[in-house]
């Protein structure tokens, strides 16, 4: 009997233990939000756009700061800010992708409403390059 009421308090504990952990610690990090967003859909899961980003970073060769401004003031990355003539390029890159997606490969809309890169992408012109050679062979 008293090994039970022991168990007990003890199991009591250790609930209460886990409870005030899981409620002091953030359970899921907020994602940053996102503010300036002009191509992708306005509700994008931050996970899909920041695993666009590495696509793209890839695909040209290139880190963040091709395309994003740094915050002189701060000294930290400005991703909301149009600073930078390359983050519209790209954002112009990406318009023309989703056509010729649309256009010569009938490709679908996901479940966000983007054209999928279906046909073509930017690793496709690009190779790892940001300034793919205009010139023929
Ligand atoms: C080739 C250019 C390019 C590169 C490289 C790039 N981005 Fe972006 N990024 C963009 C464009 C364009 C947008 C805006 C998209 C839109 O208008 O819908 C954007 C938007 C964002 C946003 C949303 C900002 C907001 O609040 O509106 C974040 C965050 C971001 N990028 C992070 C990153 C990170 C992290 C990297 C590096 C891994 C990266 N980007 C690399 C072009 C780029
Ligand atoms: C059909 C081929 C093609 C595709 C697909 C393509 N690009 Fe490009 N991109 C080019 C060419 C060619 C240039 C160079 C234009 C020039 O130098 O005048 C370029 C230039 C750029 C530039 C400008 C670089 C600078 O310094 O001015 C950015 C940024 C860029 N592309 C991003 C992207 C992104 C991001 C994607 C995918 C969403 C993409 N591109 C898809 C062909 C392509």
């Amino acid at each position: 009997m008293y090994f039970k009421k022991q168990l007990i308090v003890m199991f009591g504990v250790a609930t209460v233990i886990t409870l005030s952990i899981a409620a002091t610690s953030p359970q899921q990090q907020e994602p940053p939000k996102l503010v300036n967003l002009k191509v992708f859909p306005k509700n994008i899961p931050f996970r899909v756009l920041d695993h666009e980003m590495d696509e793209w970073s890839e695909s040209l060769g290139v880190h963040c700061n091709f395309c994003h401004a740094r915050n002189d003031q701060t000294g930290k990355m400005d991703f909301a800010s149009d600073a930078k003539p390359e983050k519209e390029a790209a954002r112009h890159m990406f318009l023309m992708t989703a056509k010729i997606n649309k256009k010569f490969f009938q490709a679908k809309k996901d479940s966000l409403g983007m054209i999928m890169a279906t046909g073509v992408n930017c690793n496709t012109c690009h190779h790892g390059a940001a300034h793919p050679e205009v010139k023929m062979p």
